[in-house]
C-alpha cells in the first residue's frame, strides 16, 4: 500500500546525527563474506531492504548468517563453494545486489534465477551480462536484458580484460567477482573511477589486485584468479548518499546547525560535499580517520546562502546517487545551476532525470532538460513556492529528496509513497523528525 507523507516550513534543525551504513559497503561485505572461508564479521551493515535481499540471496546460495548483537556474521562458503539456489533470488528495488551476484554466481556451474521488484524489472542486465557471457556466463535461450532471468555459470570461466563504456561500479564489481573463479588475470578498464570499493575490500579479504592509473580519471583494475579468500572483519562507515539528505535539510533550512559523525570520505563518493561547498555550503570537515580501510569523518553544516553552479560530467561518478537533492539544494540557490552529462540517471530505479525535473516542476520551479544535462533555474533562499504533489516513481532519492525540498519551501510539499525510503534509509522520518523537520 502507498503511504503519502507531507513536508512543511520548519524551524532551524539541531542536533547530531548518525546516519545508517553504506549500502555499497554493505552489499559488497555480504558477497565476499560468502565467497570466503570462515567467518566475516560484519559491524554497522545497513539493515535496510536492498542491503536485507542481498543478505537472503547469500542464504539462499549457502552462505551461514548470524547476528551477534550488532554484529552480523557470514559463514563463506569458498570462492566457488555457493550452492545453487531452490527457488528464484528476488533483489527488490536493489541493482547493486543484483548485478554483483550476477558475477559472484558466474563462476559456479549452476543455475540461478534473478528477479526484482517491477523498478529491477525495467534496468537494463545487458551491462553487465555482455562481459560475464565473454567469461564463459550463459543465459537462458530467448531472455533478454531484463529480470527475470535465469542464467548458468561454470566453473570454467575464461579471464578477460573488457573496456566499460560507461563509468558503472556494478559492471566492475561484476566483472571483479567472476574474475576470482577465472584462472589468470581479469581487468576491468573504466573510463572514469567509480566507486572502488570492491578492490578495496578484495584486497582486505586477500585478493591479489592491481591498479594502473590510465589518465584522465581512466582505469584498469586487474583480480588474479583462482583466488582463495579469507573472512576479514568488515566496519560499515555512515552512509554518504544518505547524509546527503540530511545535510541539504541543514543547509536549505534557516537557523540550522547539525553535526553528521561517521561518515564514509572515499574520494570516489564525494563529489555532492565538493559541489555543495562551491556553491557556499558551510560543510565543515571535522577528525578525518581511516577506520576498516575506509577514510571517515564527522561533519558540521549550517544553513548556508547558495549560489548556483556548472556542474562538470567528470565529476558524476562521485555524486552519481546524489543529483535527486543537489538539484533540490539549485532549486534554493540564487541563479542557474546545470549538472552536465546525466545519462546514467535515466536508468536509475526511476529515470531520475525526469523524475527529478517533474518534482521540481510540480514545485513551481523552472527545470529543463537539455540533451544530458539538468538546469535548475534557482529562486534564492526562501523562494521555492512548494505545493505540490510528487510522484516517487518506486525511487527512495526522489522520495527523500523532496521531502527535503518542503522543509523551505514556502508552501507544504506532499510525496505519493514513501515505502520505498526503507530500501536505504528506513529510519529518514524518524531521524530527520528527531532533528527539527516537521512530515505530516
Ligand atoms: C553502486 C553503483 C552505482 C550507484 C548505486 C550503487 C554500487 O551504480 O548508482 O546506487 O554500489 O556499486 P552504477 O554502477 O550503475 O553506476
Amino acid at each position: 500500500m502507498p503511504h503519502s507523507l507531507t513536508a512543511a516550513r520548519s524551524g532551524a534543525l539541531s542536533g547530531t546525527a548518525r546516519v545508517p551504513g553504506d549500502k555499497s559497503i554493505s552489499h559488497r561485505a555480504l558477497i565476499l563474506g560468502a565467497l570466503s572461508t570462515g567467518r566475516t564479521r560484519i559491524e554497522g551493515l545497513l539493515e535496510a531492504e536492498d542491503v536485507l535481499a542481498t543478505a537472503r540471496a547469500v542464504e539462499a546460495l549457502g552462505a551461514g548468517l548470524r547476528r551477534e548483537n550488532s554484529t552480523i556474521e557470514v559463514l563463506g562458503q569458498g570462492v566457488g563453494g555457493l550452492r545453487a539456489p531452490r527457488c528464484a533470488l528476488d533483489f527488490g528495488n536493489s541493482g547493486t545486489g543484483s548485478r554483483l551476484m550476477l558475477g559472484a554466481v558466474a563462476g559456479h556451474d549452476m543455475a540461478a534465477e534473478f528477479t526484482g521488484d517491477a523498478s529491477l524489472r525495467r534496468r537494463p542486465m545487458g551491462r553487465v551480462l555482455a562481459p560475464l557471457e565473454k567469461m564463459g556466463l550463459a543465459r537462458e535461450e530467448g531472455s533478454g536484458d531484463t529480470f527475470p532471468l535465469t542464467v548458468t555459470g561454470t566453473s570454467d570461466l575464461v579471464p578477460i580484460r573488457y573496456e566499460m563504456p560507461m563509468a558503472s561500479a556494478q559492471v566492475k564489481s561484476a566483472v571483479l567477482l567472476a574474475g576470482l573463479h577465472a584462472p589468470g588475470r581479469t581487468t576491468i578498464v573504466e573510463p572514469a573511477a567509480a566507486r572502488d570499493h570492491t578492490e578495496r575490500m578484495l584486497a582486505h579479504f586477500g585478493a591479489e589486485i592491481a591498479i594502473e592509473d590510465l589518465g584522465g580519471g581512466g582505469r584498469a583494475v586487474t583480480v588474479r584468479g583462482d583466488a582463495e579468500l579469507a573472512g576479514r572483519p568488515v566496519t560499515v562507515p555512515g552512509d554518504p548518499s544518505s547524509a546527503a539528505f540530511v545535510i541539504a535539510a541543514a543547509l536549505i533550512t534557516p537557523g540550522s546547525e547539525l553535526v553528521i559523525e561517521n561518515m564514509l570520505m572515499n574520494p570516489t563518493r564525494i563529489g555532492f560535499l565538493e559541489t555543495a561547498r562551491a556553491m557556499g555550503a558551510s560543510i565543515e570537515i571535522l577528525d578525518l580517520r581511516a577506520e576498516g580501510g575506509e577514510p571517515v569523518a564527522d561533519l558540521k553544516v549550517k544553513a548556508s546562502e547558495l549560489k548556483g553552479v556548472t556542474v562538470p560530467p567528470e565529476r558524476a561518478p562521485s555524486m552519481i546517487d546524489e543529483y535527486p537533492i543537489l538539484a533540490v539544494l539549485a532549486a534554493f540557490a540564487a541563479g542557474d545551476t546545470r549538472m552536465r552529462g546525466l545519462s546514467e540517471l535515466r536508468v536509475k530505479e526511476s529515470d531520475r532525470l525526469a523524475a527529478t525535473a517533474a518534482g521540481l516542476a510540480a514545485l513551481g520551479v523552472e527545470v529543463a532538460i537539455e540533451g544530458d544535462d539538468l538546469i535548475v533555474s534557482g529562486r534564492g533562499a526562501g523562494g521555492v513556492p512548494g505545493g505540490g504533489l510528487v510522484r516517487t516513481e518506486l525511487d527512495h532519492r526522489i522520495a527523500m529528496a523532496f521531502l527535503i525540498a518542503g522543509l523551505a519551501s514556502e508552501a507544504p510539499v506532499s510525496i505519493d509513497d514513501t515505502t520505498m525510503i526503507a530500501t536505504s534509509f528506513p529510519n529518514f522520518v524518524q531521524l530527520m523528525t528527531g532533528l527539527g523537520a516537521d512530515f505530516r
